[in-house]
């Protein structure tokens, strides 16, 4: 009898299938990491193919590690990456062109051209988007601009576009052999094209970017059967029955299903979500309006998020680029090597900021340098960063919600770092809670794909799974906390305008 459930949580960095039991604990994990293409400043990429053969890599050592095989596994879940754009010939299957990835900023002109009538909140109250190179939807009409012959054949009907969900979708249930075309929900309110009451893609909007519409998936719910795994597959005949963008799909794993909860992931960039329910809610406050999960024919959830581009990315820089570090984990020793960032401020504004400023025009700054500072400090100062764009994007939510959030709720891979999340209680001011089963990002994927195949009976069932593991209470006084925050501020405001 099968009885378990595998998640494939297509990330920024790496793939990776996680395969669950029933009671949300991990079996087996597999995981590959693929490259970071920068062809120039401003510009990320990877290689869907990559993506591709990694995804069904991972697959199999999940499966092998765990001795298992596809008549073990009921359900497939799929999470990712969310607005990273996939565009692929509909004849060969083959990509036109790398995806461009959520952080690159090569739009901006796009960008700039369709605010010029409006604004960038011009289609906001549809979509709950302001327009920013951040979304799908630009990095689809930078495509069909600079590829050769792209325009064309997306006019012949020839392309398909997708984020890496609708990419491993396609793939995944045979590709040219009757592949599905098809994104959730979730996915597709990353776009900028779909409409949050309607849940369907907008004409207007399509006509406003010239989009065909024939290169779009069908917007489909977060959890019911999309299609089966192709025979050339490990998991052949398994349904595919759950997709969720990575930080809804982290929201459903950390059981924040009803208005009011929400949860905060700390991977590449953070991403903290808010569940306003079944109610549409448009921010005050610089955040975003995005889908939080549709469960098949149910009403769908919605959410305020507020997106930051650059946290974990910056320990990935510190390592990669200043080699300062060997590894990501090495940045907490280095920053308990002093008692504090000695007057040092790291704003990480490396593709803009994202909320709550939405400043396209920004680049990264480390201000208050003396010769006193050294690698301790600038490591610290780095980890602080984190903390600090977090504590302005719940200052966000709490003044859009009107009832501040009492604790907080975290999960990716950040949250092993103790110094840290300490510092972020501190700086917050409310306890920051861990649970014990912290892949929250695959587990929600895997949450959705059981449900829908009668796996798990229920939302009850898996708030029972849900359970906590540690908590850092703040101890900072509120006059050093505000001091800190004043400096912070201070240095956010120094990245402004570097890009004319
Ligand atoms: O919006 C971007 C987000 O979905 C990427 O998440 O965890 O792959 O960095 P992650």
């Amino acid at each position: 009898m099968a009885q378990y459930v595998i998640a494939i949580d297509q990330g920024t960095t790496s793939s990776r299938a996680i395969i669950f039991d029933k009671a949300g604990s991990i079996v087996s994990t597999g995981q590959l990491e693929h490259e970071q293409i920068f062809p120039q400043a401003g510009w990320v990429e990877h290689d869907p193919m990559e993506i591709w053969n990694n995804t069904r890599e991972v697959i199999g050592q999940a499966l092998s590690k765990a001795n298992l095989t596809r008549h073990d596994i009921v359900a497939v879940g799929i999470t990712n990456q969310r607005e990273t754009a996939v565009v692929w010939d509909r004849t060969t299957g083959l990509p036109v062109y790398n995806a461009i990835v959520w952080q690159d900023t090569r739009t901006q002109p796009i960008v700039d051209r369709l605010a010029a009538d409006g604004g960038v909140e011009r289609f906001k109250k549809q979509v709950g988007l302001p327009l920013a190179t951040y979304f799908s939807g630009t990095k689809i009409v930078w495509i069909l601009e600079n590829v050769e012959g792209a325009r064309a054949k997306a006019d012949a009907g020839e392309l398909m576009f997708g984020t890496t969900d609708s990419w491993v979708l396609w793939n995944l249930t045979g590709g040219l052999e009757g592949g599905v075309h098809a994104t959730d929900v979730t996915n597709a309110s990353r776009t900028l094209f779909m409409d949050l009451e309607t849940l369907q893609w907008d004409d207007d909007i399509l006509a406003a970017f010239d989009v065909p519409r024939s290169m779009l998936p069908e917007i489909r719910s977060s959890s019911e059967v999309y299609g089966t795994v192709n025979e050339h597959s490990l998991l052949r005949e398994v349904p595919i029955s759950g997709i969720l963008g990575d930080q809804q799909a982290a929201t459903f794993g950390q059981a924040a299903f009803d208005q009011g909860e929400a949860k905060n992931t700390y991977g590449t960039g953070n991403f903290l979500i808010f569940n306003t329910g079944t109610e549409i809610v448009h921010s005050k406050n610089g955040l975003l309006t995005t889908l939080g999960y549709k469960l098949g024919d149910a009403e769908p959830h919605y959410a305020l998020e507020g997106s930051i581009a650059v946290t974990g990315a910056l320990v990935q820089w510190l390592r990669d680029n200043l080699g300062m570090i060997s590894s990501s984990e090495e940045v907490e020793t280095l920053a308990k090597s002093v008692d504090d960032n000695g007057g040092a401020y790291f704003v990480p504004a490396f593709s803009g900021l994202f909320a709550p400023y939405w400043r396209s025009d920004a680049r990264g700054a480390l201000v208050g340098l003396t010769r006193f500072v050294n690698k301790g400090h600038i490591a610290r100062a780095a980890l602080e960063a984190t903390a600090f764009q977090t504590r302005e994007v719940i200052d966000a939510v709490n003044a859009d919600s009107g009832v501040p959030l009492t604790e907080i709720k975290v999960d990716g891979g950040m949250i092993a770092n103790n110094t840290l999340m300490q510092f972020q209680a501190d700086i917050l001011g409310v306890p920051v809670v861990r649970p014990v089963v912290a892949e929250t990002t695959a587990l929600g994927a895997a949450y959705a794909a059981g449900l829908a195949v009668g796996f798990w009976s229920g939302l009850d069932e898996l708030r029972a799974n849900w359970q906590e593991d540690s908590r850092w209470t703040p101890q900072m006084s509120v006059a050093e906390r505000d001091r800190q925050l004043r400096n912070w501020k201070k240095a956010v405001t120094k990245t402004f305008g570097w890009v004319d």
